[in-house]
């Protein structure tokens, strides 16, 4: 064996690079790739690299979701992991639980969510997690590329009680396209896709000696569910919500408890 296949870190490099490379023989085999067509390809791929879309290819062609199902293990205890998408900022409010996500006058619907997070473990209560919690608004934008909307809006570092117990208010947010313009967008138009994610509440559930959580909310009835462009929906993840009658505004309440596995208690590869 010689000092690359020996190192640990090429070994893996070698041993999957020439897996890729395999692949994309048979591909071309199977499937008689002409000149054109693999000069076509790389001059796409050359263009999702100057408008940094690999991200946005890989979530559209279900690697992202594939390789955090493999990492975080789909059918582990606990709440089923999800992507954080690009749209996450650190450093959002810390607001203490019941807590407002935005002001009265937001427009949508509104949503009242509450819940407790608990051990994978034992399901016993952990006290003072935080739920990191981003989304876009009513019209399907988030608040870092829309002006309109102030510094921060829908995002909220939620610190949950003494009982674990949490609840925010915020509105129902709208489905949105993440593809318009682009490389990825053209080619998931010359595949006959759509590039429309249902409306969902990312969420990142931390709490001491567990294993931080993050993963997605879905909004019921979505006309997108069953189509995801990065195909995240996990039925587990959809949120049931009841109309609440006596509001002022339109408003439904929710509950979702989050479970959150124990440190060491992890999938083998991370
Ligand atoms: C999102 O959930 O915000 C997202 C995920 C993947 C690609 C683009 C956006
Ligand atoms: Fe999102």
């Amino acid at each position: 064996m010689d000092d690359a296949r020996r190192d640990p870190a090429n070994a893996r490099l070698v041993e999957v690079t020439g897996a890729v490379v395999s692949a994309l023989h048979q591909v071309a085999r199977d499937h008689r790739l002409t000149e054109l067509e693999l000069r076509q390809a790389l001059s796409f791929l050359t263009e999702v690299g100057t408008r940094n879309e690999f991200t946005l290819l890989s979530d559209v062609m279900g690697l992202s979701v594939l390789v955090d199902d493999l990492t975080h293990g789909a059918d582990g205890p606990g709440t089923r992991h999800n992507v954080e998408g690009p749209a996450y900022r650190p450093g959002a409010p810390l607001l203490p639980s019941p807590a407002q996500l935005c002001g009265a006058d937001e427009p949508g619907d509104v949503l009242v969510l509450q819940g407790t997070v608990r051990s994978a473990a034992d399901r016993c209560p952990l006290p003072n997690a935080v739920l990191d919690v981003w989304q876009t608004s009513a019209h399907g934008t988030y608040e870092h590329e829309d002006p309109a909307q102030p510094d921060f809006n829908l995002r909220g570092r939620v610190q949950a009680d003494g009982a674990g117990d949490y609840e925010l208010r915020t509105i129902v947010p709208g489905p949105y396209r993440i593809a318009r313009g682009g490389p990825v967008g053209r080619l998931l138009l010359a595949l006959g896709r759509h590039d429309w994610r249902p409306a969902h509440i990312h969420v990142r559930v931390t709490a001491p000696e567990h294993a931080p959580l993050t993963t997605m909310l879905f909004i019921p009835g979505d006309p997108w569910l069953g189509s995801d462009a990065i195909d995240a929906v996990q039925a587990p993840l959809i949120l049931e919500m009841a109309p609440c009658p006596e509001a002022e505004r339109t408003t439904f309440s929710s509950r979702f408890d989050f479970e959150l596995r124990p440190l060491g208690d992890a999938p083998a590869r991370r």
